[in-house]
């Protein structure tokens, strides 16, 4: 009989994501025998560790995390996290859930230890099935609430969702277009496919995230099953 493997996950990034799927943990939607949290300001891993009734370790840097010999890391901090902690990471051939997907745009990392949620959009079977023969067209159309400096800042959080996009798209271009609306209290994002035979219109309206109200939960709830399938597949 095959010995059941001990399941580790790291989660690297305490913020509105991170937390979420520190709470599935906890509520044992995903399950693992034990988390280990990294975030570069220690205060909020230490806040999640006790906001939690799950065993937790807290590692003080990456090192600290890939010593303790996670299965699975979670990135859910910043395209320059991504940046920094991909090649330590999956060299050791831990597997990694990236988040901040934009940092991937026009990099090669040449493993199969990457993974790339859905997000905050979906239908990604569907459009993947049609790149498949050819796209000849695809739009998004990201809408929030807010000014031009607002979009400023809004833009890399964007890219997240564009990336994704683009990546099952290959070899079409995504076109991406912003626009701000005064009116709109959710993060949305509409996107059109032409492709080879038909088109394909999908709407994403998300509840801003209470606690960063630039993340939307889907998000965090696509990485969570994502994590759930990555665990039973083991
Ligand atoms: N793929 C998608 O559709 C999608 C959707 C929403 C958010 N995101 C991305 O996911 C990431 C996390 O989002 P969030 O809403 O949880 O952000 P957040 O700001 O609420 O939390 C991020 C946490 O990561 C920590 N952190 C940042 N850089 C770090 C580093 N280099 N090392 C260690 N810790 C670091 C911060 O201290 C913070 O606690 C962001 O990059 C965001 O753009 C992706």
């Amino acid at each position: 009989m095959s010995e059941k493997k001990t399941v580790k996950v790291g989660i690297i990034g305490c913020g509105a994501i991170g937390t979420l799927i520190a709470q599935a943990i906890e509520k044992k939607i995903v399950k693992c025998e034990e988390l280990i949290l990294y975030d570069y300001i220690q205060k909020k891993a230490k806040d999640l560790k006790n906001s939690i009734d799950f065993p937790v370790t807290i590692a003080e840097n990456l090192n600290k995390m890939l010593n303790l010999k996670p299965t699975i890391i979670v990135e859910a901090a910043s395209q320059k996290a991504v940046k920094d902690y991909i090649k330590p990471i999956t060299s050791k051939g831990i597997k990694l859930i990236v988040m901040s997907s934009g940092a991937l745009i026009g990099s090669n990392y040449q493993t199969e230890r990457i993974y790339v949620p859905s997000g905050a959009i979906g239908g990604l079977d569907a459009i993947s099935s049609a790149a498949l023969t050819k796209i000849s067209k695809v739009v998004l159309t990201t809408i929030f609430e807010g000014n031009a400096e607002k979009a400023a800042t809004q833009f890399p959080r964007s890219m997240n969702v564009a990336s994704t996009l683009s990546f099952i798209v290959k070899p079409a271009k995504v076109h991406v277009r912003l626009i701000s609306d005064p009116t709109i209290k959710r993060n949305t994002h509409e996107i059109k496919v032409e492709w080879q035979y038909g088109e394909m219109y999908f709407c994403f309206s998300n509840d801003p995230h209470p606690e960063n109200p630039k993340t939307s939960a889907l998000a965090a709830w696509s990485a969570i099953q994502l994590l759930k399938t990555l665990i039973k597949n083991q």
